[in-house]
């Protein structure tokens, strides 16, 4: 497989592989910026740690990198439309009607979502053209409902239970 090769399969390998949909917040000299983002992990659970991987050519990553907070908001099944929003639809006033609080760190979390991950970040590696940042989390919440899903360039509702 030559580089090109590589890249298109290994984009069409990922497409299988199913994933929550986040919108990862952050806010800078009080300007708040979100991004949605499927690459979010678990690290560590005591202390509790999560990954993201932000694209550095992504406006948020400058949020992100400079003030060294941000926000997992994970996507409930009805949010379908938030996930849109912050994929670059809307580039200017992302917030504008949305009625967000804070948390911790003052990043936006976001009203609707199942769960939030306030955190700081303690570590930032280069990894080709991402940056992965691990947070260390400082609040968190769990609520009702049903995920979000991707899988294979399409949005899903995760919340069936296989039987
Ligand atoms: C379902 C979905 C998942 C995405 N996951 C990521 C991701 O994990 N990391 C990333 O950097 N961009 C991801 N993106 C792309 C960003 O949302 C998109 O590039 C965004 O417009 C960047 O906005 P900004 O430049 O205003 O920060 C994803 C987009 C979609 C629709």
């Amino acid at each position: 497989m030559n580089a090109a090769t590589t890249a298109s399969a290994f984009k069409a390998a990922m497409r299988h592989y199913p994933s929550g949909v986040t919108v990862v917040t952050s806010v800078r000299d009080g300007e708040p910026r979100g991004i949605t983002l499927t690459a979010f992990a678990s690290v560590s659970a005591d202390p509790p740690m999560v990954l993201v991987c932000v694209n550095r050519d992504a406006r948020s990553y400058l949020y992100i990198a400079s003030s060294r907070v941000f926000c997992v908001n994970l996507l409930s099944a009805r949010q379908q439309e938030l996930a849109e929003r912050f994929s670059g639809k809307i580039r200017e006033h992302q917030f504008d009607d949305i009625a967000y609080e804070t948390d911790a760190t003052g990043a936006p979390v976001l009203p609707g979502t199942i769960a939030h991950f306030d955190c700081e970040v303690v570590e930032e590696h280069h990894a080709g053209t991402h940056s992965i940042f691990i947070g260390r989390v400082v609040s968190c919440e769990a609520r009702e409902g049903t995920p979000l899903g991707y899988f294979n360039g399409g949005f899903h509702d995760f919340g069936m239970r296989v039987e």
